[in-house]
């Protein structure tokens, strides 16, 4: 005969039971995602023995939120049809957003290996890697002309260095700068405030090319 207390010492090592399976199923796929993480890494790290410092980058890695990368998006139009290029990449988060959310082709360039790496490591992780490509380059040796979008987080003087290579761009090529505009370049009435948990107001400015010259271009 079954009694009460053979009912709750039974439940009892059935949830001692499921209680077990249930933590060796977390340490699994902690220890599975440790694993692919590191799989990614070595995979990325053999790819780019090559790398290394070409001089040092003219501005540090600050990420743009990610709130403020979906607004740079939605301002600059992105379609599944366009290539962006940003213009030091960071962790390639503006390049890897483009691709996963418009399925667009992107290229990042960044001149510091760490950044190359760790965009790398974001494109592979995101899974883009048919979209999405990551170069270790000094953005002032570059041809631009390939490109519909160009995403910048520099500085309003690095933006202006930059003018030679921008005013290469096809017609109706879209360029959007967080927070730094260019001096002597009008910028189009779409600039928009983008605020995030980090700082109240991030600006985002956009230009569209032809770049039309203001007083102090000339
Ligand atoms: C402020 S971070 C912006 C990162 C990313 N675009 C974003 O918005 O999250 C600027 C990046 O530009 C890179 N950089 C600085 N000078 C560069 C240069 N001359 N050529 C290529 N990348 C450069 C830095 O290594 C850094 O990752």
């Amino acid at each position: 005969m079954t009694t009460n207390i053979d009912i709750r010492s039974n439940r009892s090592q059935i949830f001692v039971f499921i209680m077990h399976v249930f933590v060796l199923t977390l340490c699994l796929a902690m220890v599975f995602i440790g694993f692919g993480h590191q799989v990614i890494r070595s995979e990325v790290d053999s790819a780019n023995q090559e790398l290394r410092e070409i001089r040092s980058p003219d501005i540090l890695f600050v990420p743009t939120p990610q709130e403020v990368v979906d607004k740079m998006l939605e301002l600059a139009e992105v379609t599944k049809d366009d290539l962006i290029y940003d213009l030091g990449c960071g962790d390639g988060r503006i390049v890897v957003t483009a691709a996963k959310k418009y399925g667009c082709r992107g290229v990042g360039y960044d001149i510091d290996p760490e950044r190359v790496i760790e965009s790398m490591e974001n494109v592979k992780e995101n899974n883009v890697q048919k979209l999405v490509r990551i170069e270790q380059k000094d953005i002032f040796t570059l041809d631009l002309r390939d490109a519909s979008v160009i995403s910048l987080y520099l500085l309003s003087s690095l933006n202006v260095k930059l003018i030679p290579q921008l005013e290469k761009l096809k017609p109706g090529t879209l360029i959007v700068s967080h927070d730094f505009d260019m001096q002597g370049i009008v910028t189009t009435d779409k600039t928009i405030k983008v605020p995030s948990d980090d700082n109240p107001t991030h600006t985002v400015y956009l230009w569209i090319t032809p770049l039309k010259k203001n007083d102090m271009g000339n």
